[in-house]
């Protein structure tokens, strides 16, 4: 491992933040006390000099983080995974291995992205242009997915830009996303439908009638109503 500098560059997704995304968040991640050690970065890992790695973050070996991509404190980076320019990765998030982030993806905090998924950014795309000619950014306007506050993709899901992912919602191995899923929803399959509630720790709520459902692990109370559920 070796350590490497963070630096402040600009990034076109701090407007998607600065514009309310992130603030409001119900419920904030904690931030670890002991994170105000460096970012330790394998020697192999490829960083562009231009991204953010917050301190007390670990970036394994292999991976790519792109120019203006900014990592948040805490977060981890896994094995080969690929962080899109300018994309934009919460605190304390975990990123498995071989997860590919494709810009203008936004992770708020807490955000777990599990191995080999897949975050899309272009609905109908073409390598080439009907003439013929290869395709340059100029070309497509990207679109992203947004993953809010404690939201979980399972291992090897394909989550299909424009798209939000609510808060602490939980995205079931090998679904293919292609709807909104909102908060606390546990979807499932292709393409992903609710099957369930999951609570902030992640476990399936018990169903106790009249809209209320409650955590097995935490006891935490949720009320549902009009298709959502809230922490009560
Ligand atoms: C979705 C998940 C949380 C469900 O766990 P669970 O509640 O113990 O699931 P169950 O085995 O009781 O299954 C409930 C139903 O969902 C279905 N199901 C479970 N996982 C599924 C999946 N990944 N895709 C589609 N359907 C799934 C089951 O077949 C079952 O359907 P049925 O009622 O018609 O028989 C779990 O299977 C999962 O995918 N977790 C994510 C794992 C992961 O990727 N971790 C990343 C770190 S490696």
């Amino acid at each position: 491992m070796k350590f490497m500098a963070a630096q402040a560059p600009p990034s076109p997704l701090a407007d998607r933040l600065a514009a309310g995304a992130a603030s409001e968040v119900a419920q904030p991640i904690a931030v670890d006390p002991d994170l105000g050690a460096p970012a330790q970065i394998a020697e192999t890992a490829d960083i562009d000099p231009r991204a953010t790695i917050g301190d007390g973050s670990l970036v394994w070996h292999l991976a790519q983080v792109r120019e203006y991509a900014r990592v948040g404190s805490g977060s981890i980076i896994g094995r080969g995974a690929y962080i899109g320019p300018g994309v934009i990765v919460g605190k304390n998030c975990k990123v498995q291995n071989y997860a590919l982030v494709y810009e203008p993806a936004l992770l708020e905090d807490g955000v777990f992205i599990g191995p080999g998924v897949v975050f899309t950014n272009d609905l109908f795309p073409r390598a080439v242009n009907v003439d013929g000619s290869r395709k340059t950014d100029a070309d497509w306007d990207a679109v992203g997915v947004t993953v809010r506050t404690g939201a979980s993709i399972g291992a090897r899901a394909v989550c299909i830009a424009p798209i939000t992912i609510g808060r602490w919602a939980l995205v079931a191995a090998g679904s293919v996303v292609t709807k909104d899923v909102v908060d606390f929803a546990l979807v499932a399959g292709t393409p992903a439908r609710r099957i369930g509630w999951v609570g902030r720790s992640a476990a399936v709520l018990r169903d106790e009638g009249d809209g209320i459902f409650v955590c097995p692990k935490t006891a935490e109370v949720y009320r549902e109503s009009d298709g959502s559920l809230r922490l009560v």
